[in-house]
């Protein structure tokens, strides 16, 4: 039987609602030994005990307060917590391996020596703010659709782009998933034949942004992610990562996003976050 409690992470500050058990692979990967996947091969290959006892199941139940798991006749802990803002370059996948061999993101935090995830998706040609992290409820939470966690993306898109389309991107699209909720989107300035503008959505459907433009008769020429709730991308070089402050931490994950699930409309200051001088070194 699945069972719900309330469950308090106290050092970031939220309380969510989850199931005591979990299965055992995701009791290793939580405890940021490995993935999911390599974590299935340790099981199947009986290096994991449950309470003294082999299981060679990967979807064996676990009441992580209670039972105890060990890896090679280690105990598992759950490991330290660990957030970082990666500014991810275009050309870089967001998935740990590619059969085609293309770079990921992963190259670009071997140092770290830790096992994370990404905290949602960017595409392979889109740039900009990225936070990975071995917590995975943090993780799930962010990307939850129904916490409206508001991600802020700067576009290129091609063409000058009318107020009649600019009002269909606010109000919402019709995609072939369903229609956009309402969104914030500021025009910046129009160059030439594009139009460069900030966009937030509170969606993170897979690539809804250069969806949304092409919905309204445009295409994205240039997509940069620069702020995801109060997290912004700030100075952080391109290809470099930094760890979030705790307070950024506190400040994503405590937000009563669901409290405000009522409102559809991101909350987004009426002028875009951050400098011009920011925007302009985003847009290159
Ligand atoms: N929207 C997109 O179209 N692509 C991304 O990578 C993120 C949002």
């Amino acid at each position: 039987m699945r069972r719900g409690r309330a469950f308090r992470i106290s050092e970031v500050g939220y309380h969510f609602r989850l199931r005591t058990l979990k299965t055992l692979d995701r009791v290793l990967s939580k405890a940021g030994l490995g993935s999911r996947t390599e974590a299935r091969k340790w099981i199947g290959a009986g290096r994991v005990r449950v309470n003294g006892k082999v299981i060679q199941t990967p979807d064996h139940w676990v009441d992580p307060q209670r039972d105890e798991v060990t890896l090679d006749g280690k105990a598992v802990q759950a490991a330290e917590r660990v957030y970082l803002l990666l500014y991810k370059p275009k050309g870089y996948l967001t998935t740990y391996k590619d059969p085609e061999g293309r770079p990921s993101v992963y190259a670009l935090i071997e140092d770290l020596g830790r096992h994370v995830v990404p905290v949602g998706r960017l595409d392979l040609d889109t740039s900009g703010l990225l936070i990975l992290t071995n917590d995975t409820l943090f993780a799930e939470r962010v990307m939850n659709p129904e916490c409206k966690v508001p991600k802020t993306y700067l576009v290129k898109a091609a063409g000058v782009l009318g107020e009649e389309q600019m009002e269909r991107l606010r109000n919402g699209v019709e995609l072939k998933d369903g229609p956009t909720r309402p969104a914030v989107v500021t025009r910046l300035r129009d160059r030439g034949s594009s139009t460069f503008l900030e966009i937030t959505i509170t969606e993170g459907r897979n690539r809804q942004v250069r969806r949304m433009l092409e919905a309204v008769g445009s295409k994205v020429r240039k997509l940069v992610r620069t702020a995801i709730g109060p997290v912004r991308i700030g100075k952080l070089e391109i290809g470099r990562w930094r760890e979030l402050e705790q307070a950024e931490v506190n400040a994503l994950a405590g937000e009563d996003w669901f409290k405000r699930a009522a409102d559809d409309r991101p909350r987004v200051r009426k002028r875009p976050p951050g400098g011009q001088r920011e925007r302009k070194r985003l847009r290159g």
